[in-house]
């Protein structure tokens, strides 16, 4: 296993499949628990994560650093990652290449880690990994299986502190996520 996640770095850090590797500092490829049974799915990595080479380390990764908390989940409990895992320039939305050039390495991600959930914070998150017509508004917190894996989607951090008034459904999505964590930890048992 140790091998296989050498092997993904590997790729990741020298990948040139698409043009943002000309632009980027850091290739962001995750954190968390690699063995986690919640796997987090962002968009790509921002300022502070082309810089430091870790996902979800500015404002938007305090919130969620916050949010995990609220549910009393750590980063012991959860794998994070991005749709794309270097920075589009200027924080744009990453163009359809650049998505479909990274799946590949967050499948194989995904592989290595097994998780039971994957949440999908955000727009792109929910378009690239549940359908392209999902929409966020209307769709959030809703359960559905996929390939052994329950998926849910809920608002990415950077909206809630955008708009506040996503603060109150983002939380009640949080804590089905909470719910169905303890749900899926007690069946194993
Ligand atoms: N926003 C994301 O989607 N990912 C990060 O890693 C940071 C901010």
């Amino acid at each position: 296993m140790e091998k296989s996640w050498e092997i993904l770095e590997g790729a990741c850090l020298h990948c040139q499949q698409c043009d943002l590797c000309k632009t980027r500092t850091h290739v962001v490829i995750g954190k968390g628990n690699r063995n986690a049974d919640i796997l987090l799915v962002g968009e790509g990595p921002g300022e502070q994560e082309d810089l430091t080479g870790i996902p979800f380390v500015g404002a938007a990764g305090q919130l969620l650093d916050k949010m995990l908390a609220a549910v009393e989940l750590s980063l012991e409990d959860v794998y994070i990652a991005n749709i794309v895992k270097c920075r589009p320039p200027a924080n744009r939305d990453p163009y359809d290449e650049e998505k479909q050039a990274c799946l590949n390495y967050l499948r194989y991600q995904t592989m290595l880690i097994r998780p039971k959930i994957i949440v999908c914070m955000g727009r792109i998150a929910a378009t690239t990994m549940i359908s392209p017509n999902f929409k966020i508004t209307r769709e959030h917190g809703q359960w559905l299986e996929r390939k052994g894996y329950w998926m849910i989607a809920t608002y990415h951090p950077s909206a809630l502190l955008r708009d506040e008034t996503k603060k109150r459904p983002a939380w009640e999505d949080w804590k089905k996520i909470k719910t169905k964590i303890h749900a899926l930890r007690e069946e194993m048992q």
